[in-house]
């Protein structure tokens, strides 16, 4: 089935699931170095608080909302936001904890651009559309600057 074109409405947050494939392969390329677990999971505490936890919420308050709570495809990437962020945060082993969160985060944006995101703009009308766009928006002109740099863990 050939890619359906994104509308413009939903770029912007379509755009960050090229940062999410990123961490993803930052995790591999980190692991087959042979960098520590904990920092590499320490990089992803780090990138869900500023990237992952801002785009899950706005999916979830003006994206989903669009087909329902109830849709399936919707109740399941809501289970796999929380999943994530369990992963990320809990306290379960760190060299298992990334490698899951490196497989399943994958998965998920996947099943988010191949899938959802083409429900859900053949849901959305055009008012729908307008809100989104203004609620990313919002959240980006909110975020605060970072001055902490990032770990550049997978250049070593
Ligand atoms: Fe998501
Ligand atoms: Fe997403």
């Amino acid at each position: 089935m050939p890619p359906i074109k994104r509308l413009p409405e939903l770029e912007g947050i379509s755009r960050e699931h090229h940062d999410g494939l990123l961490l993803c392969w930052k995790i591999r390329a980190g692991t087959a170095k042979g960098v520590a677990p904990a920092r590499i999971q320490r990089y992803c505490r780090r990138f869900l608080k500023e990237h992952l936890k801002p785009h899950f919420d706005i999916e979830e308050s003006v994206l989903f909302p669009i087909l329902g709570h109830e849709h399936p495809g919707v109740r399941k990437a809501m289970a796999e936001h929380r999943r994530l962020q369990r992963l990320i945060n809990g306290r379960s082993d760190a060299a298992l904890a990334i490698s899951l969160v490196e497989e399943e985060l994958e998965a998920h944006i996947r099943f988010e651009e191949r899938q959802l995101f083409n429900l859900i703009q053949e849901a959305a009308t055009p008012g729908q559309l307008v809100e989104v766009e203004k609620a990313h928006a919002l959240i980006h002109s909110s975020v605060a600057v970072k001055d902490v740099p990032d770990d550049v863990f997978w250049e070593q």
